[in-house]
């Protein structure tokens, strides 16, 4: 058997929801399951590389051979990430939190008599992917995710560019049997001179898929 081309490289995955905490008993999460994530660390981890992976919440095992960094918020996922550089190739799975609150209560906020509403005060995290990408130890390949409920392909591209990535895997969320929680899923995989439809399929074949396609961007 030939050798796999990501085999002996460092590839850094993250994975999973951020939950970002209103006050000691209430956060803003998302439905991301870490399950790509997971497949895809898993899968780079079998074909030899050397394979950090940085888990927001989930209730996943670790994949055999993989070095698990657990985080729980945008912040923290962004300083894990980052420390865990260089690295060859960042594949960023993680359905990281675009806002957080600007401030964490210290006790449990409480139901106001005569208030019937309450208004929270977001501000937005750092793109941990956009800073990646244009980090002073870039790695080679770095490859984002987009879940999309409206138009795949413009959002797609526009991400490529914007946050100025090598890859963008688009797929569809909020339908039944695609994207967060599901066990299957389709890829729309986009690259500057591109494009490939990869399943629909289990998401752990989907990771090899992708891997096949990222050490073929390598060569
Ligand atoms: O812009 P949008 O959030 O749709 O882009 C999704 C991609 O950007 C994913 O790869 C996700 O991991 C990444 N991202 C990030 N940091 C953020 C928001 C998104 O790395 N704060």
């Amino acid at each position: 058997m030939s050798r796999d081309a990501l085999a002996g490289l460092r590839v850094l995955v993250s994975a999973g929801p951020t939950f970002e905490d209103i006050d000691p008993v209430r956060f803003i999460g998302n439905r991301s399951s870490g399950k790509t994530g997971f497949a895809i660390a898993a899968a780079a981890a079998r074909r030899g590389a050397e394979t950090v992976l940085v888990a927001g919440p989930v209730a996943l095992e670790t994949p055999a051979g993989v070095d698990r960094r657990d985080v729980r918020s945008a912040a923290q996922m962004h300083a894990a990430v980052l420390a865990a550089l260089p690295a060859d190739i960042y594949i960023g799975a993680a359905a990281v939190a675009d806002f957080t609150p600007a401030t964490v209560a210290e006790g449990k906020i409480k139901k106001r008599p005569g208030s019937e509403g309450l208004v929270l005060e977001l501000v937005r995290t750092a793109d941990i992917l956009a800073d990646v990408a244009s980090h002073a130890l870039r790695p080679r390949l770095v490859v984002g995710f987009a879940a999309e409920t409206g138009d795949l392909d413009a959002n797609a591209r526009e991400k490529l560019q914007r946050k100025r990535i090598d890859m963008i895997a688009a797929n569809r969320v909020g339908i039944a049997g695609s994207g967060f929680e599901a066990d299957d899923n389709t890829l729309h995989v986009f690259s500057a001179d591109d494009r490939q439809v990869l399943g629909p399929a289990p998401k752990t074949e989907l990771a090899d898929a992708l891997l096949d396609l990222v050490a073929a961007q390598l060569r």
